[in-house]
């Protein structure tokens, strides 16, 4: 195994869970309690490049071009360990990540952000990994993330170790003229981090048993619907999974949440939309921005009604996207 001496420069693009992770068996090695389903989109990445340097006596991470203070960076380093534990390897490394994606407000910042960071930091220091592997270690970074190695729609096997617990493509190029709509209502970081939230709803929520049991039918349902293009099958799952996903957070003892009083006009605005004939569906992950779900033909109408209530600012279009891809 060589260390490279150039930098290696990766890109990964975020997801959107249809049938969503929220909770963990092991939090080291963020093997989940469900297995989950999403979609990879192609306008919110994260670039990041990896340089490990002997001459460092320490790691150095920019973001965005401003270097991270020790507490920001502390995840960062924390999964360089896993990487050079992995590799064998003693040696520091210069990081430097650009996000397009609104950090910490929910639309996965960090799936894009460890999947980019496991791909660029693992070719750098020499491992030579395949996709199920690199699955594997982007998972240690974030659950989320373990998605976004692959491109369309990728289903995460919960599996039991870190041996079995990986993503698998369902479905990588999507020929299917599906959108997503992302609506920004508020790009601020969230107040409850996804992986404590988690833990809370996961020891406290009296309705954790049955999230486990409804998820388990309605990913083995979406799969069904998505081979059949069946658009309102899966929208209608894939909403019903997000509430239920939000209904333990709001029955954890202490109760949280990440809807705002926006999310919530957002998904008043969806029902009626769909009570008028507008075919389209939301979800939402930890953080307020809604993500709705809409045929092709269907989204410059969703669009228009979106942005006369939020302004046009707020509204980002966006379909499926593609897996890692190297510079
Ligand atoms: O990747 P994490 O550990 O931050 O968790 C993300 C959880 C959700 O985005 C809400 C759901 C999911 O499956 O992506």
């Amino acid at each position: 195994m060589t260390i490279s001496k150039n930098k290696v420069t990766a890109r990964a693009y975020t997801n959107i869970a249809l049938i969503k992770y929220w909770g963990k068996v092991d939090q080291k090695l963020k093997i989940p309690t469900t297995s989950s389903l999403s979609l990879t989109l192609k306008d919110f990445y994260t670039d990041t490049s990896v340089l490990f340097n002997e001459k460092l006596l320490e790691d150095k991470i920019t973001f965005n071009g401003q270097q991270l203070s020790e507490k920001k960076a502390e995840r960062i380093v924390n999964f360089l360990d896993v990487v050079r534990d992995l590799a064998q390897q003693n040696v520091y490394a210069e990081v430097s990540t650009i996000n397009k994606v609104p950090t910490s407000a929910g639309l996965a910042s960090s799936a894009s952000g460890f999947a980019a960071l496991a791909a660029s930091a693992s070719k750098a220091i020499g491992l030579n990994l395949n996709k199920k592997d690199l699955s594997r270690l982007a998972r240690r970074g974030s659950g989320s993330a373990t998605r976004s190695i692959y491109g369309g729609f990728v289903e995460w096997k919960k599996g039991f170790s870190d041996e079995n617990s990986y993503a698998v493509p369902f479905e990588e190029e999507v020929d299917w003229p599906i959108n997503v709509v992302a609506v920004m209502v508020n790009q601020s970081e969230k107040q409850m981090s996804s992986s404590k939230g988690m833990q809370i709803s996961v020891n406290t929520s009296p309705y954790y048993s049955a999230w486990e049991k409804v998820s388990k039918k309605a990913l083995k349902e979406i799969k069904v619907a998505i081979k059949n293009r069946d658009f309102d099958k899966m929208g209608k799952i894939a909403e019903e999974n997000a509430m239920q996903m939000h209904a333990l957070t709001l029955s954890s003892s202490p109760d949280y949440t990440y809807f705002d009083a926006d999310s919530l006009k957002v998904m008043n605005l969806v029902h009626s939309l769909r009570s008028s004939g507008l075919t389209c569906y939301f979800t939402m992950d930890a953080g307020p921005n809604v993500k709705i779900l809409v045929e092709k033909q269907n989204t410059s109408k969703l669009v228009s009604e979106l942005e006369k209530e939020f302004g046009s600012d707020k509204v980002i279009v966006t379909s499926a996207g593609p897996g890692i891809e190297y510079q």
